[in-house]
């Protein structure tokens, strides 16, 4: 599944069809079963030569499948009988099983709580466990034109009232071209990734100001390997004063260009409709290895199959929200993170007319005219992301 010849096939079909031409996309909601007790998105995006297949669903922590594969009829089959067994390992496959390139997952497993407790250090509140959330249905949520849906929970026990008035919510945007996401962050996008939206809204914080955490993992099959790479952005004017870019990147073993990515800017939003001012700050632990310490979704063991285990290697991740500004979230009740995941390399923003004419008017014109050769020479290389440069 994993042979190096089908990661750099990959490379090359998406290089050749997604970003370039874009992709049809379809949603489909439980495909083949007629029951919303259970949430399972299929998010289709068919290219020329190939598709990409996503697998949004519920059952067990809310998690993501990501399958590409070098056929566009590529079809996603799901034995639901199996599959809401206790041994569902197997009740999900691509058809033709040959067509498969490489497969990917996401994971969000926990949220945690914490306060500062001086001088104690952070005291941390019950963890909320993301596979012990009870899931409203997505089914009517689905937006078929805007290729939305939204997947918006509870947890099941909630013994602090926490959640009495608030929900904890993962909005899901799917995309057919490149383009750049309108409310901030205003992350750009390929027509080979969706956007994923983390929602915290109404839940009561349990502490004086206190902050939240998200945890999630990532299954990668053998032969690649993610790392977290954090880059200074260079294009200011969407999200002024956030200049780093960070990404969980999916590498071949062999170490050529990647193969998937979650691409997010460090800062997230208390405000539904986010202003600058309203910037919470984002921070990221360490990766770390995970197998065997983390519970693996139904869905991703009826994928992987039993053997994902030892087959495949789970990392984790923290993501912290607040900071010094700790008080934000207890003041508005709402949380709001953006991230990006999609297939290949992780779009990247290039110097935008705006930052070029205020570089050009601090430094003065020498710097600059070398300034903007330097642009140029970007422009051509990411002349695909072109279309979205402001017009201004
Ligand atoms: C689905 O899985 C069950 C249990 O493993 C099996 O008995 C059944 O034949 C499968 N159905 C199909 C259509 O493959
Ligand atoms: C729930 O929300 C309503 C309206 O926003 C607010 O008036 C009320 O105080 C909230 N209750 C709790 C327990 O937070
Ligand atoms: C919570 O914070 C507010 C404002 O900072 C402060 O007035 C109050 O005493 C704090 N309460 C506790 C229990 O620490
Ligand atoms: C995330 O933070 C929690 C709480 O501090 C900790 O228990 C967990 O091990 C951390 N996970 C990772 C992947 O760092």
């Amino acid at each position: 599944m994993a042979a190096a010849a089908g990661l750099a096939l990959l490379a090359a079909l998406l290089a050749a069809a997604g970003a370039e031409r874009g992709r049809k996309v379809s949603m489909e909601y439980n495909p083949g079963w007629n029951s919303s007790s259970v949430n399972l998105l299929h998010v289709r995006a068919v290219g020329p030569e190939d598709s990409l297949h996503y697998v949004w669903s519920s059952i067990g922590a809310p998690s993501v499948l990501l399958v590409a594969t070098q056929s566009p009829s590529s079809a996603l089959r799901v034995n639901w009988t199996q599959l809401l067994s206790p041994n569902p390992a197997g009740a999900i496959w691509i058809e033709p099983p040959d067509s498969v390139v490489y497969s990917t997952a996401v994971v969000f497993t926990k949220l945690f709580e914490f306060s500062e407790a001086k001088p104690l250090g952070e005291l941390f509140y019950p963890t909320y466990d993301l596979s012990e959330f009870s899931w409203d249905s997505l089914n009517h949520t689905l937006n078929h034109t805007a290729l939305t849906a939204e997947l918006r929970g509870v947890p099941a026990t909630d013994p602090s009232g926490a959640f009495s008035n608030g929900s904890l919510a993962f909005r899901v945007t799917a995309y057919e071209g490149s383009g750049r996401a309108g409310p901030l962050p205003s992350l750009l996008h390929t027509a080979d990734s969706s956007q994923l939206e983390f929602v915290l809204a109404g839940v009561a914080p349990r502490g004086n100001g206190s902050r939240f955490l998200l945890q999630l993992a990532t299954v990668e099959p053998a032969g690649a390997a993610r790392r977290l790479r954090a880059l200074s952005s260079i294009d200011d004017e969407y999200t002024p004063s956030i200049f780093q870019v960070l990404s969980l990147l999916a590498e071949p073993r062999n170490g050529s260009s990647p193969l998937a990515f979650l691409q997010w800017k460090a800062t997230a939003y208390g405000s539904p409709s986010p202003r600058r001012e309203d910037g919470i700050r984002c921070r990221a632990g360490g990766l770390r290895q995970a197998n065997g310490s983390l519970p693996v979704p139904a869905v991703l063991r009826a994928y992987f199959g039993d053997t994902l285990g030892s087959s495949c290697t789970v990392s984790a991740l923290n993501v912290s929200f607040g900071g010094e500004e700790g008080q934000v979230y207890q003041e508005k009740r709402y949380l709001s993170w953006s991230v990006l995941l999609g297939f290949g390399e992780p779009p990247q923003d290039t110097f935008s007319p705006l930052v070029i004419s205020i570089t050009a008017v601090a430094l003065g014109t020498p710097l600059a005219v070398l300034l903007l050769g330097s642009c140029l020479v970007l422009l051509a290389q990411r002349r695909r992301y072109s279309e979205y440069e402001p017009i201004n």
